[in-house]
């Protein structure tokens, strides 16, 4: 069975191929029209809506360059993390994640009951970041995440909260860009994020000996409204055409941010955009490491389709949910091996 852990192997039907499809791949796009706000044509910013639109109707992933974060930036928070992970596992574990924190350290993540070979470092962007305190649905108590920081890097902490800011920023002009996709106002989205509940998680996937058995992370789609994600240059994400249902390798792009529709924007367009299973590969060489953005709305929100892209012809195709509770559901099934499977929208789905 090889030098890897049973708890990592993955089903038959889930293990990864070692020679992959690269063929027709996610799409690029300049978001140079919007970097310089004051003088963006009409026509050039109605073909970016357009581009992007396409992009999350066709494959919910896309890759952005000239996106206005500075490149110094991601070379700061790569270094950092780079720092952090090489530390030996008893310094790494004195940030680690627990019931009450759950931010910090962390290199137990199961995808589907299966084990990740990867570790992480969470944390999230409001400080602190207010949430329900349980997943009980009449439960009406709040209580604060708080992020744990390292002693080193003495910098990763001021790094980390100057990067979450810029993909803030970024994230916003990003739902701009789809809520116009949908016919909506630029700024339908913003409210929604007000008091938000995202989160950056620093990835660290060390070489594995038997690559075509394990994952990095395994097959999942992204629960939140939209994923801006980092990588350096070792490549590993897979994205699942939606054409064809085939794992389609994403090529590393030299300071390009890989986008992905999560659940929420799902369910907000009421299926015209979906969220799409991605997972992502490891190898024997190289350890890689992937910066995702998860940008979550506050807690108190409740997930449903918009009112203005549903009507008598297309109803609503899912429940309302709370987004803290679906959160708070998700972070138990972490900690305990709930011997079901995790709470996912298509439990929301109103059956036609
Ligand atoms: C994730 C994810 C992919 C990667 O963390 O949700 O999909 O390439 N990561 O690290
Ligand atoms: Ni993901």
């Amino acid at each position: 069975m090889g030098e890897v852990d049973p708890a990592f192997i993955q089903e038959p039907e889930h293990r990864p191929r070692i020679s992959y499809i690269e063929g027709k791949g996610v799409p690029l796009i300049d978001l140079s029209p919007i970097l310089s706000s004051s003088n963006v044509s009409a026509i050039e910013f109605e073909g970016l809506v357009k581009q992007v639109g396409d992009a999350c109707k066709e494959w919910g992933f896309f890759q952005v360059i000239n996106h206005g974060v500075p490149l110094e930036m991601r070379e700061k928070i790569d270094g950092a993390s780079r720092k952090f992970f090489a530390q030996s596992l008893e310094e790494k574990r004195k940030v680690r994640r627990n019931e009450k924190e759950v931010s910090g350290y962390y290199d137990t993540e199961h995808t589907k009951n299966v084990r990740d070979w990867k570790e992480v470092f969470d944390f999230t962007i409001e400080e602190p970041t207010i949430v329900s305190a349980s997943h009980e649905p009449d439960d009406t108590e709040l209580t604060e995440w708080n992020n744990q920081w390292p002693e080193y890097p003495p910098d990763l902490r001021e790094i980390c909260q100057e990067y979450g800011q810029e993909m803030v920023k970024l994230a916003y002009k990003l739902m701009e860009l789809i809520a116009r996709s949908l016919g909506l106002p630029a700024d339908r989205f913003h409210g929604f994020f007000k008091d938000q509940t995202s989160f950056i998680r620093l990835n660290h996937y060390p070489p594995c000996p038997n690559p075509e058995l394990a994952l990095g992370v395994g097959r999942h789609k992204d629960g939140g409204a939209l994923t801006i994600l980092a990588e350096d240059d070792v490549g590993g994400l897979e994205v699942k055409r939606k054409t064809d249902g085939e794992w389609v390798r994403v090529k590393p792009t030299p300071d390009a941010y890989i986008i992905n529709v999560g659940d929420i924007i799902q369910v907000w367009s009421n299926d015209r955009y979906e969220s799409v299973e991605h997972r992502a590969m490891v190898n024997s060489e190289k350890e890689r490491f992937s910066f995702p953005f998860f940008f979550n709305p506050a807690h108190y929100t409740l997930i449903k389709p918009l009112e203005e892209l549903t009507n008598e012809q297309n109803p609503a195709k899912y429940w309302a949910y709370s987004w803290g509770k679906f959160m708070n559901n998700r972070k138990r099934s972490d900690f305990q091996k709930l011997n079901v499977e995790n709470l996912q929208i298509y439990h929301f789905k109103i059956s036609e």
